[in-house]
């Protein structure tokens, strides 16, 4: 008897402490070493917990970008160091499901999305980490899938167009790369800006840019830009190769290129009279909420060419190395809640 009491308090004793150190878990895709898409892998992994100015999201849906692979295959860690295990990912559409004690913005049950900034905890997960600065409510107009695809790419779109080139309305855009992630936003929020926009991309994309809103769509398989385009007010150039260096002779003087994969060269700024950016997206509360208001009023919506299951992150990335995505790419973590 002496003895089965000392076991039953044992029990009650051991049982609190084992709720209280044993973290509770997740689904994630987990990378473990820097390699190609074979290093994403779904498994479990510790839910993580808000500090005291952080918001715990239950993530819905989380978008895809190219620099989600730069990071995966090592391209990054210069800024990002190589601890592991690392959970990539830096857009996310969910729910507050926790928030710490200095957060006064947002409450549990919360429809959010979020541009989180390079941590070893990303979007790519169940659950998610953000801060204030980092989200805002979520678009009611458009879905969680949509959501997700829209914090980094818009948010670069942004940055480049209304922040760096400050286009104002009647001027004139070019912008490469229109069908992609960033282009397709970027002509977006000309339009809405009420600039005049000439967008490039391939022969399927055409139509594409024509729906967005383009006033004049380039195919560069069949038409170099440069023999149809001058005089614009502002490039802004979101291709990797040479359309950097072949855009200095169309902007007009005084005009600008903002380049987000390259820097713009400091004596063809000069022999043209023109300036020149290279544009590092980072995470804005704000600039999300003007995305919020533009979407709204239905003059922003993201396409979303591929929803894939949050277990098939490798397929999505193999697609966004690609280079010729059209849209975004989206993986699904849950379903919405009713
Ligand atoms: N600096 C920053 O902060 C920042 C932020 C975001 C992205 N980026 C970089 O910017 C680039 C674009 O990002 P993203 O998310 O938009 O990529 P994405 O979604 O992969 O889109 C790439 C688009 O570029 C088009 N394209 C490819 N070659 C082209 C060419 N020669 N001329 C015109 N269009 C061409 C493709 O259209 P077709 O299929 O029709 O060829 C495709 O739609 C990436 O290199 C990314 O790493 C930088």
């Amino acid at each position: 008897m002496k003895g089965k009491t000392a076991i039953v308090l044992a029990m009650l004793i051991a049982t609190p402490v084992f709720a209280q150190t044993t973290p509770a878990m997740m689904k994630a895709i987990v990378i473990h070493s820097f390699g190609g898409p074979e290093v994403l892998q779904y498994e479990d992994a510790p839910r993580p917990e808000p500090k005291e100015d952080e918001i715990l999201i239950r993530v819905m849906a989380a978008g895809v970008n190219p620099v989600d692979a730069a990071i995966r295959a090592g391209h990054m860690s210069r800024f990002l160091g190589d601890r592991f295990p690392l959970i990539p990912g830096m857009d996310v559409a969910g729910v507050v499901e926790k928030t710490g004690a200095k957060i006064t913005k947002f409450k549990k049950g919360d429809l959010v999305y979020a541009y989180l900034s390079f941590k070893e905890q990303g979007g790519y997960a169940e659950f998610a980490i953000a801060r204030e600065d980092e989200m805002a409510l979520k678009p009611k107009a458009i879905t969680f899938d949509g959501a997700a695809a829209v914090p980094l790419a818009a948010t670069t779109a942004w940055q480049a167009l209304i922040d760096t080139a400050k286009i104002e309305k009647g001027q004139t855009v070019l912008i490469h790369g229109g069908s992609g992630g960033v282009g397709h936003f970027a002509i977006q929020i000309a339009k809405a800006r009420g600039a005049k926009v000439i967008a490039t991309a391939s022969t399927p994309n055409q139509d594409l840019l024509k729906e967005l809103g383009a006033d004049q769509a380039i195919d560069y398989t069949t038409t170099k830009f440069e023999d149809v385009v001058k005089n614009v007010d502002v490039v802004l150039d979101a291709v990797r190769g040479d359309t950097l260096a072949r855009s200095y002779g169309v902007v007009k003087k005084g005009g600008i290129i903002v380049s987000i994969t390259g820097q713009p060269d400091q004596a063809e700024l000069d022999k043209h009279d023109i300036r020149g950016s290279s544009l590092m997206a980072h995470p804005d509360s704000k600039v999300l909420e003007e995305l919020a208001k533009l979407i709204e009023a239905k003059k922003v919506k993201p396409v979303v060419s591929q929803v894939l299951p949050l277990a098939e992150a490798a397929k999505a990335h193999e697609q966004i190395a690609t280079l010729h995505t059209r849209g975004k790419i989206v993986l699904k973590v849950a379903d919405a809640p009713k």
